[in-house]
């Protein structure tokens, strides 16, 4: 039986180096086959260093995906151009968001991409919330909100067009299939203490067109089972949208990176 670490929300650029190495260690001597990281892995200043970091530290292989904070002081389009030059050298690193389908045991594949807040769950247009994305992301800063919500509409389109691209192709193969992003696809999934966000969050913390597609996947394929692993609300969660469609949003608190629960086992 394969295990598979989970990592989300780790914002490493809160910890020293000695501090992020530690961390990296303490992964690697863990019993799990492979790394998965749900994003938000640090900030675009500190990304490449920090893959390298883990590319050094980390003998096995770490398959991640970018979350919103990774661009933060740089550009979207810009990062995601660079990030396979970066990662080509780091044997190890594998970003789900340019991959295809993996397999990662005899019965279980992998897809991911980034992912982004699409805007559509809750009340955009009355919402008072402004993320720092809306600051530090180029493509997102000083623009007016409509503006604003079209270009949030286009990065979780991207997301559900990965989905819609690749899942058929690993549910035709596959009976488990491990899905990778960073903001949860589902408005239960996107919870805030103990409570589902408010209209006011919603907007900021889910994405609804990459979980319409995952939906519309599980139910086209009703003897395969399908497990979507996120982050960004920071606040945990592990519920069934469908029979067949389980979504586990991961625990985070800045500065206390960790390993999350479950640690996946595949066959
Ligand atoms: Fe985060
Ligand atoms: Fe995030």
């Amino acid at each position: 039986m394969l295990q598979l670490a989970w990592l989300t929300d780790l914002h490493l650029n809160f910890l020293t180096e000695s501090q992020i190495i530690a961390f990296l260690e303490q992964v690697n001597a863990h019993p799990a086959d492979a790394v998965v990281i749900s994003g938000d892995l640090t900030d675009s200043t500190h990304l490449e260093h920090t893959l390298t970091l883990f590319h050094h530290h980390i003998q096995k292989p770490v398959y991640f995906v970018c979350g919103n904070h990774d661009y933060y002081n740089a550009s979207i389009e810009a990062i995601r151009a660079t990030i396979p030059a970066w990662i080509m050298p780091l044997s190890n690193l594998t970003w789900l968001t340019k991959s295809e389908v993996i397999e990662i045991a005899p019965n279980t594949a992998l897809i991911g991409h980034d992912g982004w807040a699409d805007g559509r769950f809750g009340d955009f247009e009355n919402s008072t919330m402004m993320l720092n994305d809306y600051f530090l992301i180029e493509e997102l800063s000083y623009i007016f909100p409509e503006e604003r919500l079209e270009k949030l509409h286009a990065l979780g389109d991207e997301c559900a067009a990965h989905f819609q691209a690749h899942l058929p192709t690993a549910l035709d193969q596959y009976p488990h299939v491990i899905v990778v992003t960073h903001v949860p696809p589902f408005r239960e999934a996107c919870v805030h203490g103990d409570q589902i966000s408010d209209e006011d969050a919603l907007p900021h913390f889910a994405s609804r067109a990459p979980g319409e597609v995952l939906c519309a996947m599980a139910e086209r394929y009703p003897d395969r089972r399908i497990t979507v692993l996120c982050g960004h609300t920071h606040s945990p969660c592990d519920l069934m949208i469908l029979p067949n469609l389980r979504v586990i949003a991961g625990h985070a608190v800045y500065s206390e990176p960790k390993i999350q629960h479950p640690v996946l086992e595949l066959t």
